[in-house]
Order: C-alpha cells, then sequence, then structure tokens
C-alpha cells in the first residue's frame, strides 16, 4: 500500500483525497490518502510520524507551503523560486525532497487543455502572495513577452518582481533565430493602475477575494478580444469573478484544471506513474455542479 496525505488547515474541504483515490484506481495502485488538519506547531511532528509509517510522501496546502519547503532536504528549482512546496517525497531517512507543481499545473492546463499560447504573450498577475510567487518561476520559464505583477499593496507587487528578476537566468537561445532570446520584462503596478494599463493576452487571478465572496473588480479595458481571464480559484471561491466576466463578455476559465494537474504531478513524483486528467477533471467538475 503506499501511505500519502494531504496537510493543511482548514483541510476538511479538500478535493485532493478524492482526486488521488480517482489517480489510484485508474493506475490499479492500491493507495491510502488522508487529509490532515495540521498547525504550524504540529505540522513537522506529524510528517515525521508520517514518514515513520512508511509513508511515500505528501502534499502540503495553506499555510504550511512555506514551511514544508523550510523542512525538506533538497528542493526542486519550482519550490526553490517560489520558496514554498505544495509536495513532499519522503527518498529515505532525512532526505525529503520538497517540489512545488502548482506552476506546472497551471501551465499544464493553459497550454494542454486549453490551448492558450503562453510563449510570446502579455501577462497581467493579479494578487502578490504565495499563489503569484508559486505559479511565477513556471510562467517565466514558458518565455512569455512580459508579466505584469498588480497588487493593491504595490510594494509586496515590488518585492515579487525582484525576487522573480533576478532569479531567473536568461531563456536559451532558439536554433531556429540567432541571438539570444528576450528575457520576459517583470513589472510591478498598483492595482488602482489597471485601468490605465495595456490589454492583456492573460490575466490571471492570485488574490484571495473569492474566498470572501469579492473579486478585484478587473476592467474590460485590460482585455483584447480572445483573452482570457483564468481564476486560480475554484469552485464557490471562483463564483464572483466568473459572475464579473460573464456580464462583462470576458472569456473566463476557473481553476480546476490548474487543481487536478498539479496532483498529477505530484502522483507521478511518488508513483512514477502518469494518470489520465480528463476523466478526473470532469468528475470533479460535475460532482460541483
Ligand atoms: P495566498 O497565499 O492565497 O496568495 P496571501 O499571501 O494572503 O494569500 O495573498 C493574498 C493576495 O490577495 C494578496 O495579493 C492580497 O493583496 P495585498 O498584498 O495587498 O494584501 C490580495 N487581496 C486580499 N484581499 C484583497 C482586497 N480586499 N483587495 C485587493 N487585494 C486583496
Amino acid at each position: 500500500m503506499i501511505r500519502l496525505a494531504v496537510f493543511g488547515s482548514p483541510i476538511r474541504q479538500s478535493s485532493s483525497p478524492a482526486i488521488h483515490g480517482m489517480f489510484a484506481q485508474q493506475c490499479g495502485l492500491d493507495v491510502d490518502y488522508q487529509a490532515i488538519e495540521a498547525t504550524a506547531e504540529s505540522f513537522a511532528g506529524l510528517l515525521q510520524a508520517l514518514a515513520a509509517q512508511g509513508g511515500r510522501g505528501c502534499n502540503v496546502t495553506v499555510p504550511l507551503k512555506k514551511q514544508a519547503w523550510q523542512l525538506a532536504q533538497r528542493a526542486s528549482l519550482s519550490a526553490q523560486r517560489a520558496q514554498a512546496a505544495n509536495t513532499l517525497v519522503f527518498e529515505n531517512d532525512n532526505d525529503w525532497y520538497a517540489d512545488n507543481t502548482d506552476g506546472r499545473g497551471l501551465v499544464q492546463d493553459l497550454s494542454g487543455n486549453l490551448g492558450q499560447p503562453i510563449r510570446a504573450s502579455r501577462i497581467c498577475i493579479i494578487g502578490a502572495g504565495g499563489a503569484a510567487a508559486g505559479i511565477l518561476g513556471d510562467l517565466l520559464a514558458q518565455e512569455p513577452k512580459c508579466i505584469t505583477i498588480a497588487n493593491r499593496t504595490l510594494e509586496r507587487a515590488r518585492e515579487l518582481q525582484q525576487t522573480f528578476s533576478t532569479s531567473l537566468d536568461a531563456p536559451a537561445a532558439e536554433t531556429s533565430e540567432p541571438g539570444p532570446t528576450p528575457v520576459p520584462v517583470v513589472s510591478a503596478i498598483s492595482l488602482d493602475d489597471l485601468g490605465i494599463a495595456t490589454p492583456f493576452d492573460l490575466v490571471i487571478n492570485a488574490t484571495s477575494l473569492g474566498h470572501k465572496g469579492q473579486h478585484p473588480g478587473l476592467p474590460p479595458t485590460l482585455f483584447l478580444p480572445g483573452s482570457l481571464c483564468y481564476d486560480l480559484n475554484y469552485g464557490a471561491a471562483s463564483e464572483p469573478l466568473k459572475v464579473h466576466c460573464r456580464a462583462a463578455g470576458i472569456r473566463y476559465q476557473d481553476g480546476f484544471g490548474m487543481l487536478v494537474e498539479q496532483a498529477a504531478l505530484s502522483f507521478q513524483l511518488w508513483t512514477n506513474r502518469k494518470p489520465d486528467t480528463t476523466p478526473v477533471l470532469q468528475a470533479l467538475r460535475s460532482d460541483w455542479l
């Protein structure tokens, strides 16, 4: 039996046990995946207990992602850039590997499932908290033209801009084009200045407003015909922005796809098996509707 878990608080509503249960069934694997409520104080002890019971690894969600990254001995580039982990793999005693599959999950949903181009596109990320930090590095690795971080607190957006402008190596040169590919420009603006911003191809909501029944009030001038508004929220938290976009005629997508894709990447890290995400996403959506 493969023993896995997700840690966080609150964790009762987590869809992860259901998602990983479907992956396990698809792959014919015997998996025990528990949702475990944990605080900053109890987290390290609970992790040790899972590892001692032969656990293969775990998912980690708010508010423990940074701590998970700090507790691991090794970390992927995605986790290092985000300074946070959503996945731990227990390799051996005291050899815990941290990864952050959120950004790659988002990229997979955008490019793979939705056919939304990222390369050479103009992207705006609304929000500058942990959710934004978790996706920035992997989006930049896809070589967009630029990423603008828009946040209520401008200082926080500037901090993120600095972190990701300096930590990113110049992308490799294209073989077909002479000279290096231009490094994407990362900029920071205040949420109040969104109304005067040049339109974007892709606008990503990475604020926590949806959990309070609110949305960031995106002006229609932010979008070109065909631009996409992608919400990292899903379920009830995605309703406010979904309703706003529908009323304004803006193309909108919630974050269910990213949720399933990031889970699939974690599952692959633990089991070496790549599940089919399409039926799992369909089941999750029909459960929600
Ligand atoms: P998470 O880890 O989910 O990203 P977070 O670090 O608390 O959570 O960040 C929440 C994001 O939502 C931040 O960008 C926050 O803006 P501030 O940095 O100015 O706090 C944004 N946010 C939360 N409430 C908001 C509101 N009422 N208006 C605009 N932005 C808001």
